[in-house]
């Protein structure tokens, strides 16, 4: 399986912006679309992968002990109960910063590689040394980024910092997009990102407080399929990661209209 596998940096430059949430969601997405997947929590200093996904009471040992040698990779990788085709490398202890190298992160992803079809590496936020270690171990990207304008410089210094790693194909993914406020021209479009950013859009997620939930609760929002506006965009993004083509959600379209009122009674089948 290891010269197929799909490595994918989930990076962003800014902290927040939903980072570990898309890499936790599309974990357990592409896991349920039947893709042996593995989650790296790349994020040593603060490492939160583990809660998002509910397993943190299930670390055993983590990447430090793998790469110390005191551990087999299996006996670190924590399984999702509900997802078996998902499974999660657990950070270390924040003292790795001090001694992790490039060569230390692409050893750990070349052991992930042999057994999973796609591994998610959840980086850091920042272009120091946590960044520069996760992107050497890389073979694409995706850049997370929100449609405020800070957020959108710093997405763009990392996209060049991946271009000069020579990290290919990097696909953009917009987080927290709220329509009305697009609408009323409060909130940059989807347009005015891509074409700042000039990258491929593979997809939006809306800002959704079913996403604050189920953050606190442990359980990613495209578990159980259950379905809120961001679930939506999750499952569809990991589809079109496996090469579906999947058209693109129009935010103009979503929101409180009578339209939106027309469609949501023809899925609930009363006509
Ligand atoms: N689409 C969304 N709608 C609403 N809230 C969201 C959405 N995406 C992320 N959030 C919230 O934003 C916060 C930051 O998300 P997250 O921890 O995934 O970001 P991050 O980029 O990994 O942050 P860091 O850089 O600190 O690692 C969380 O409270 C999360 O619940
Ligand atoms: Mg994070």
């Amino acid at each position: 399986m290891s010269s197929h596998t799909r490595i994918i940096l989930v990076c962003s430059g800014k902290g927040g912006v939903g980072k570990t949430t898309l890499t936790a969601n599309l974990g357990i997405a592409l896991a349920s679309q039947g893709a042996k997947t593995a989650v790296l929590d790349a994020d040593f200093g603060l490492r939160n992968l583990d809660l998002l996904l509910g397993l943190e009471n299930r670390i055993v040992y983590t990447a430090q002990e793998v790469l110390e040698e005191s551990c087999r990779l299996d006996q670190a990788l924590v399984r999702h109960k509900q997802e078996s085709n998902l499974s999660l490398l657990p950070a270390g202890n924040p003292r790795m910063l001090d001694w992790l190298k490039p060569d230390d992160m692409q050893r750990i992803v070349a052991m992930l590689s042999e057994q999973f079809a796609y591994v998610l590496i959840d980086c850091p936020a920042g272009v120091e040394d946590g960044f520069k270690n996760a992107v050497s171990a890389t073979k694409e990207a995706i850049v997370v980024t929100n449609p405020e304008v800070s957020a959108v410089r710093d997405a763009d210094r990392v996209i060049g910092l991946l271009n000069t790693h020579g990290v290919k194909p990097v696909q953009l993914v917009l987080n927290r997009v709220r329509p009305k406020m697009i609408a009323s021209q409060d909130m940059l479009s989807v347009e005015d990102v891509t074409d700042i950013l000039a990258l491929p859009l593979l997809g939006l997620v809306l800002e959704d407080e079913q996403v604050i939930v189920s953050t606190n609760r442990g359980e990613p929002l495209t578990l159980n399929g259950q379905s809120s506006p961001a679930a939506r965009c999750y499952t569809n993004i990991a589809r079109r990661i496996q090469g579906e083509d999947i058209p693109l959600i129009d935010p103009s379209k979503e929101g409180s209209g009578m339209r939106d009122k027309f469609r949501r009674l023809m899925q609930t089948k009363i006509f």
